[in-house]
């Protein structure tokens, strides 16, 4: 069975809030990746809003007719956010202030006191709750044990194995096959305890085919490599248009 795609579209976002405007609009964006046949639609609201804004959320509820699943920390601020617009599916993830990315999945064992409630909420209103995860034995199993329905495994250190020189050969590529077979390994345990097995963090269109090979991974949250190529897919036709409103005759 095919994976799932959720296209996640925060980088859209990120060029709009680098002007704080209204292009490029992540509704569009949302209804494209809909009309190209992604699954949903996958965002993170940050506690910065360095990208995705509240009102996103809002009009993202009511734009997308796919899937809307919504990244976020738990914290009273955010839970706050998925009660009043309810996407279909939360996914708990950690997050520092000052991190570039997310930069490894959730401590679930850690910080039980705090996401055990936070997941009864969100199921309490009918979302759906994934937690975001390192492929980790025991971290699944705490997220299992706390209700989550979902773990979506962090592949960072997958992709980090995969970029530039230290994909070619040698160390990094005995790492990246050592990556695979534990998510492959995860994604098998979590299976077997019941709950659905997504993943994301860095995939690209290089590296995903091996991660798309493992059966237990049902869905795949994919946005940085996605955006990055549409603007190179996009470039050509933009500066042809914009010629065009230059040209005098
Ligand atoms: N999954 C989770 C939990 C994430 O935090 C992110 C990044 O926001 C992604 C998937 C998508 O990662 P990328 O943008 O590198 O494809």
């Amino acid at each position: 069975m095919t994976a799932k795609l959720n296209v996640n579209i925060d980088h859209v976002a990120t060029i709009r809030e680098a002007r704080k405007t209204i292009e490029p609009s992540i509704i569009t964006a949302a209804v494209i990746c809909e009309q190209a046949g992604a699954d949903g639609i996958t965002v993170h609201i940050r506690g910065d809003r360095r990208h995705i804004q509240d009102r996103d959320i809002e009009l993202l509820r009511e734009v997308v007719t796919t899937y809307l699943n919504v990244e976020m920390a738990a914290t009273d601020e955010m839970l706050e956010i998925a009660s009043m617009t309810k996407p279909d599916a939360v996914s708990l993830v950690p997050e520092k202030p000052n991190e570039v990315t997310t930069e490894g999945g959730l401590d679930v064992i850690g910080n039980q006191k705090i996401l055990e409630p936070a997941v009864k909420r969100l199921r309490n209103e009918g979302i759906f709750v994934s937690a975001f995860v390192d492929p980790i034995t025991s971290q699944i199993e705490a997220a299992q044990s706390i209700g989550c329905q979902q773990v979506e495994l962090c592949t960072g250190e997958y992709a980090e194995m995969t970029l530039g020189a230290k994909s070619a050969h040698g160390e990094g590529a005995v790492r990246a096959a050592r990556e695979i077979e534990r998510i492959r390994n995860a994604a098998v345990h979590g299976s077997a305890l019941g709950l659905k097995i997504a993943a994301g963090h860095g995939l690209t269109y290089r590296n995903v085919g091996a991660l798309a090979a493992i059966p237990e991974i049902t869905e795949f949250n994919i946005g940085h490599n996605i955006v990055s190529r549409a603007v190179f897919t996009g470039l050509y036709l933009a500066v042809e248009e914009m010629i065009g409103k230059i040209s005098k005759s």
